[in-house]
């Protein structure tokens, strides 16, 4: 098959890691037989730098018109000016609103492998496998009016939390149709006992749950989550969040994995299905880590993971995805570890090496 890819390495680590993808990418479909077209557009500082604003409308038109988008971070410290007219985020909300992406599937995996660079006990650990599912178009980030003003008192700024019953409604059955093809839990996160967008999110969720009888549903106050997350991590199967909520538990649930350098995400408009194809957002959950930015150190598997989700959702190629995630836990039970999450002894290897060492588990296995 042949299709286009945009690429999108924005800012600080975001284009090392993404090479790493694409080097990812470019080896699985030597070994199976498949051509991508890759289009590379800036995005986030670079562009704001280079073009004077964080999203050129070439560069959006691009992702829109490709099967899929491979993103690395945007933002860092040289455009964090509180009075820009614009910020790198900005780059990655409006593609995210663009593409009409408001589906965000984050899951934690954990590697018996790394259990000895864990902060947890083993037995914390045992039986981990979750997935934040976390609204990504809508509330807190997006929702109107947005902003600060002058007041006698001084200066005031204001957020505003919205939400459609329709938007809860299609993310809550991205949610359950994930749990019914899991092991049947879901948890729906919200603050119903204080914002009113909880409440409508909570019954939103309960009027739902007849549709899906072999789905267990619970509701969950979202600080209740936070600690659960960490104290008893295995009795979650597939989360389900607003966007505020899911972007802090995810990160949260990162270090159940081991760092957050090892987590991909897949943004999609609807319901991943193996086999059904959806254009596709993908993107590590980290951001540009401006203080390792260079210096040839970060841990690439966050993308890897992240181009072997689009395989699987957009371009429906199971066995190749399936191909890449084995590939990296056979270079990580082989010992290899990026800064992050190595110890003592272990073999330190750089981005390029992991890379090198991903690519080549690649081309062996098959
Ligand atoms: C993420 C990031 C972004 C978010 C930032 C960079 C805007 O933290 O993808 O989780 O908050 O969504
Ligand atoms: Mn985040």
């Amino acid at each position: 098959m042949e299709c286009q890819i945009a690429v999108l390495g924005g800012d600080g680590i975001g284009p090392e890691v993404t090479a790493q993808g694409v080097r990812a990418l470019e080896a699985m479909g030597k070994v199976f037989g498949h051509q991508f077209r890759l289009e590379y557009g800036d995005v986030g500082g670079i562009s704001i730098d280079k073009h004077g604003t964080p999203l050129l409308p070439q560069v959006s038109e691009l992702a829109a018109s490709s099967d899929a988008v491979l993103f690395g971070g945007v933002g860092g410290p040289k455009w964090d000016d509180p009075n820009a007219p614009s910020r790198p985020e900005d780059a990655l909300l409006q593609l995210r609103a663009d593409l009409g992406v408001f589906a965000n599937i984050r899951p934690v995996k954990v590697y018996p492998w790394l259990a000895e660079s864990s902060v947890f006990k083993p037995q914390v650990l045992e039986g981990v496998d979750l997935v934040v599912v976390r609204e990504l178009t809508g509330g807190l980030y997006y929702a109107q009016p947005k902003g600060r003003h002058e007041t006698p008192q001084g200066q005031t700024a204001v957020d505003t939390m919205r939400y459609s019953e329709a938007e809860v409604e299609r993310i809550l059955r991205v949610g359950f149709e994930l749990a019914q093809s899991r092991r049947g839990k879901l948890a729906s996160v919200d603050k119903a006992n204080v914002l009113e967008c909880s409440r409508l999110w909570r019954q939103t969720a309960s009027r739902l749950a007849p549709e899906y009888p072999t789905v267990e549903l619970e509701h969950v106050l979202v600080d209740s989550c936070a600690m659960h997350l960490i104290q008893q991590p295995a009795r979650f199967d597939v989360i389900v969040s607003e966007n505020t909520f899911g972007d802090i538990l995810s990160d949260e649930a990162s270090v159940l994995a081991g760092s957050m350098g090892l987590l991909p995400s897949a943004s999609l408009a609807g319901v991943p299905m193996e086999g059904r194809l959806t254009p596709g957002f993908y993107e590590p959950i980290h951001g540009t880590a401006p203080d390792i930015a260079g210096q040839g150190i970060a841990n690439p598997i966050g993308s890897i993971l992240s181009a072997a989700m689009m395989v699987r959702y957009s371009l429906g190629l199971t066995e190749e995805a399936v191909c890449m995630e084995l590939a990296v836990d056979q270079v990580l039970m082989d010992g290899f570890r990026t800064a992050d999450i190595a110890v003592q002894d272990s073999k330190l290897v750089g981005s390029q090496e992991m890379g090198d060492r991903i690519v080549a588990a690649l081309e062996s296995s098959r």
